[in-house]
């Protein structure tokens, strides 16, 4: 039976030491996560937010056994990252993207040899594997091109096939679909999903709120090395206090106006931004008590006034929640 927890991380630490200036003795400490505790379970797509540097690479890497973690400890697919490194390997994908990790003078078609060489791809699979892998990442046509004149949002997909070469059963991609036009994004988040239907576990780190909104089970928020909220959308969006929003727009409004605002029933947050000439007030709403009119009504004085209610989208979510740790 296999387990249904893939990933187990408890209290994982990890600091970074960087040396610099005469004899290197200048040593900058960065402590990128600081106790991140986390579980995911098989067949889920969960997903990693979080601002630059919030430290989702580098918790990515600690899962993959990429790095290890300076404390604290991990199991994936019921294996010690660091203890069992070398029997989890073979078992996962990682898809880290970007320029590293290929071989630019020579084809797609033998990038993908090397790589099933090294994954231990059966050598009578191998070749159909390989054409399979290209067909369901968009690669075909370029398959025997050299990688030096691929796109960027080729190699990206490129690295992805590489990512599923060896049929993982876990599959980690930190920011799949950066760096892809619309419509590669859109094909690789159809392979996510058929992923899923294989069977496959895939943990991802995205800047996409859509993105996480449409493929993503459970999410994690990551802020400065601490995870700040990890629940389905919907517990997200309850989390911050409300599936409605209201925005108001007015050429400033008084300090009183915005406390009327925000004593309405059900209100939970109110946020004031520069827009433009003009301030916008973002209500966050947990119940149905208080309509636009009801807002109109209290900021009557306003002639320039303009009302709207939309759903709480999860990016509305997070900047809550990262705004929240930021204060
Ligand atoms: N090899 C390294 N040496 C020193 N510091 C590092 C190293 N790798 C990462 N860091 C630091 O650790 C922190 C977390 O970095 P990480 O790359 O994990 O963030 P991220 O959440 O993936 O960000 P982004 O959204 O920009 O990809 C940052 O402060 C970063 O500068
Ligand atoms: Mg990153």
């Amino acid at each position: 039976m296999p387990t249904p927890t893939v990933i187990e991380a408890r209290a994982v630490r990890r600091v970074f030491e960087s040396r610099k200036g005469f004899l290197f003795t200048d040593v900058t400490r960065t402590e990128a996560l600081r106790g991140v505790d986390l579980t995911v379970e098989r067949g889920e797509i969960f997903g990693l937010l979080g601002p630059n540097g919030a430290g989702k690479t580098t918790l990515t890497k600690i899962l993959s056994t990429l790095l290890i973690p300076t404390s604290g400890e991990a199991k994936v697919l019921g294996l010690d990252v660091v203890r069992q490194a070398a029997e989890l390997r073979p078992r996962i994908g990682l898809v880290l993207g970007g320029e590293r990790g290929l071989y630019y003078r020579v084809s797609a078609r033998e990038n993908l040899r090397y790589f099933a060489d090294l994954f231990g791809v059966p050598l009578d699979q191998r070749a159909a594997r390989i054409d399979e892998v290209l067909e369901r990442v968009g690669l075909s046509a370029a398959a025997d091109r050299r990688v030096e004149e691929f796109s960027r949002g080729m190699k990206q997909k490129l690295h992805l096939a590489r990512g599923i070469l060896h049929r993982p059963e876990l599959l980690f991609l930190d920011e799949p679909t950066i760096g892809l036009d619309p419509k590669s994004a859109r094909e690789t988040r159809k392979l996510i999903r058929a992923l899923i239907e294989d069977g496959v576990t895939i943990f991802l780190t995205t800047h996409y709120m859509f993105e996480a909104e449409e493929l993503c089970h459970r999410l994690a928020v990551l802020s400065k090395g601490q995870i700040v909220a990890r629940d389905t959308v919907a517990g997200l969006r309850r989390l911050v206090g409300g599936d409605r929003t209201i925005e108001v727009e007015a050429y400033g409004f008084e300090d009183e106006e915005i406390e009327t605002v925000r004593r309405l029933p059900g209100v939970s947050r109110v946020v004031s931004e520069e827009f433009g000439p003009r301030l916008r007030l973002t209500l966050r709403i947990a119940t149905s008590e208080t309509t636009p009119d009801d807002v109109r009504a209290a900021l009557a004085s306003h002639a320039e006034l303009t009302v709207r209610e939309r759903p709480t989208q999860l990016e509305d979510v997070y900047l809550d929640l990262v705004e929240e740790e930021a204060n």
